[in-house]
């Protein structure tokens, strides 16, 4: 029986939790920010950006680094095309990759189901699927613009108890709720992705529900994704290290 990708356990130390979006254009870029932050930071994460530009070699050259690749693309589709390219992204040997909860509980159930079928019979590492709930650059507005009329809180909330009875690992969620998804899904082991994580007096970007790498840890996120701090900085493994160092402060 084939074992999902390994999940680091509380006892890793925290730069193990840090995940580096790598939103950059050039593969190049990519694998020489790969390269130099692999001792520094838990894994990397290709995003829509990245993935278009130079599509599905990039996350077999990231790994041949020996980095742990999350494959955000965030499927959103009709259940039968999302569970393919979920196989697919299995195939090609990501640790995590995401789908949108949005898809609703077939769509969800689907994708884990055969990817964990298909990881079976291929004796391929299953990969962690975790699901998006509402994105950390959307807020209370940007719901009522799109006719959702609960608060942010209650739409991951019940997003994610959904994700997790629908098979998925865990939710990308803001760190400000993972406390409200702790309390909704009763699996212990559920992950928490969180994403909009910003150093105490840095830029937000257009992220809306942030907060700092100390608050994500100490309210329970299992991982962070973090970007801009570091990828747009101008010595990435002293902004490493100065996120790590809120730590101690
Ligand atoms: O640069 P920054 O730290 O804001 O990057 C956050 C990364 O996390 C981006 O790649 C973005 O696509 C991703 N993300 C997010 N919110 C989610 C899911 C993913 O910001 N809910």
């Amino acid at each position: 029986m084939v074992k999902p990708t390994e999940v680091l356990s509380t006892e890793d130390s925290p730069k193990d939790k840090i995940i580096v979006a790598l939103d950059v254009e050039s593969s190049s870029e990519a694998i020489s920010i790969a390269r130099e932050l692999k001792s520094m930071v838990g894994a990397v994460k290709v995003g829509m950006q990245l993935f278009t530009a130079c599509g599905p070699e990039i996350v077999r050259d990231l790994a041949e680094t020996g980095a742990r690749v999350f494959l955000d693309l965030k499927f959103h589709d009709i259940p039968n095309t999302v569970a393919k390219a979920g196989i697919e992204a299995a195939r090609l040997g990501v640790w995590m990759f995401n789908i949108h909860a949005l898809g609703g509980s077939e769509m969800m159930r689907r994708t884990a189901d055969e990817v964990a079928s298909v990881c079976e019979k291929e004796h391929l590492r299953r990969p962690l699927v975790v699901a998006v709930t509402v994105l950390t650059s959307t807020d209370n507005n940007t719901l009522r613009e799109i006719g959702i009329d609960h608060s942010a809180d209650e739409q991951v909330a019940a997003l994610a108890k959904l994700a997790s009875n629908s098979g998925m690992a865990g939710v990308v969620a803001s760190a400000n709720e993972v406390r409200a998804i702790r309390k909704m899904v009763v699996n212990p082991d559920f992950l928490t992705v969180t994403p909009g994580i910003r150093p105490k007096l840095a830029t937000h970007d257009d992220q809306k529900r942030v907060t700092t790498f100390r608050q994500a840890l100490a309210d329970g996120s299992d991982y962070v994704v973090i970007g801009r701090p570091i990828t747009q900085a101008v010595d990435r493994a002293a902004a490493v290290q100065s996120i790590l160092c809120e730590l101690e402060d």
